[in-house]
């Protein structure tokens, strides 16, 4: 597959990184607000074609597949702009600044019959393999609650993209997608979302926790944070015992099974890149002609961003051309 990526930033140097550990993939193009920028990560990672902007970049013939890896304020434009122009697209998490636009973007792909996912990479590493296969086997019992959180303590900067509002900053829509996800993954989605948090000067949510109710009586705890340094880890607890993500809990190397008859560490480690799990899960979908991924499919990349929606009215927190508070 020949990928093309657009917002030349942190995590498209880790994909670039990736895509050069696969052999069925190349990046041949990138596009950058700048073409200094563009031309500079080109050069980094022996990449053929810089772009100034996307009109040009989404009309390169030679790309069949954009990673979109802007701030979450750019997702909708350039998922719409590389769908328009017949890509397949692979969308850095969260997939939008809420649901409406993660509709907009789902029914474009739709319409044009092109793939399209939320790069949700946990869901591909082999610690969510075995996670999935451990509670379809009945290991824990019947799963009854998720507690998972994930924070760190950055410095208030309100130019960064994770402290400005206008770029949909926060830790919600960076770090608390990945807990989230999680109690959807083990849980399904949740019937009620009660939340609160912090708000700072800058107007993201630099902290928060939410509590989902799931079908049930079943629940799940999700935290995150930009100001406090939390575990970074998971507990699924079920009838029968309990499972432990370890840190990071959205790219754990092992996971620990607790059970009456004992303690048992399974090794989840991998090699290289951990976005490679996620490529190829891409790669392979669009081989075999499907338009979307069985296991991030996009009701649910559009369920979970209602989910975020309903945590960021309770936080108060409104993004400037995204729904918030109604
Ligand atoms: N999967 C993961 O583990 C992971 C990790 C980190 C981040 N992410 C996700 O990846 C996305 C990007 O995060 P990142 O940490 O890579 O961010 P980043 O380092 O700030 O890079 C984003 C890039 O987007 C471009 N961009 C386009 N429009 C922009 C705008 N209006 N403001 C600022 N930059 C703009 C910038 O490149 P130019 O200025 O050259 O155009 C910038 O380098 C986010 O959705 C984030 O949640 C995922």
């Amino acid at each position: 597959m020949r990928w093309g990526i657009v917002g030349p930033g942190g995590i498209a140097g880790q994909f670039a990184r990736a895509v050069a550990e696969m052999p069925e993939g190349q990046v041949v193009a990138v596009s950058s607000r700048s073409i200094v920028r563009a031309r500079a990560f080109a050069e980094q990672h022996g990449i053929a074609r810089a772009y100034e902007g996307v009109e040009d970049f989404v009309a390169d013939d030679g790309i069949d597949a954009v990673y979109v890896a802007t701030p979450h304020s750019r997702h909708e434009a350039d998922v719409l702009a590389a769908v328009g122009a017949g890509k397949h697209v692979l969308c850095e998490k969260a997939f939008a600044l809420d649901a409406v636009q993660a509709e907009r973007m789902v029914a474009a792909a739709r319409g044009a019959g092109v793939f399209l996912m939320e790069a949700m990479w946990a869901r591909f590493l082999p610690a969510y393999r075995t996670l999935r296969s451990l509670l379809d086997e009945g290991a824990i019992g019947e799963p009854l609650m998720v507690e998972a959180d994930f924070g760190f303590r950055a410095p208030v900067d309100p130019h960064h993209r994770l402290f400005d509002l206008g770029q949909g900053g926060g830790a919600l829509l960076d770090l608390g997608i990945y807990p989230v996800q999680l109690c959807a993954f083990v849980l399904g989605l949740p019937e009620r979302v009660v939340a609160d948090g912090v708000v700072g000067e800058t107007g993201v949510d630099e902290t928060m926790a939410a509590l989902l109710h799931h079908a049930g009586g079943r629940l799940g705890v999700a935290k995150a944070s930009l100001r406090t340094p939390l575990s970074c880890t998971a507990r699924i607890s079920g009838t029968a015992g309990w499972i432990d993500l370890p840190a990071f809990m959205h790219c754990p190397a092992t996971l620990t099974l607790h059970r009456m008859s004992g303690v048992e560490t399974i090794d989840a480690s991998f090699a290289g890149e951990g976005l490679r799990f996620e490529i190829e899960e891409v790669q392979r979908c669009v081989a075999e002609g499907a338009t979307e991924s069985s296991i991030m499919p996009l009701d649910e990349t559009v369920a979970l961003m209602r989910v975020l929606d309903t945590i960021r009215e309770h936080l108060g927190v409104v993004f400037a051309g995204g729904r918030g508070r109604p």
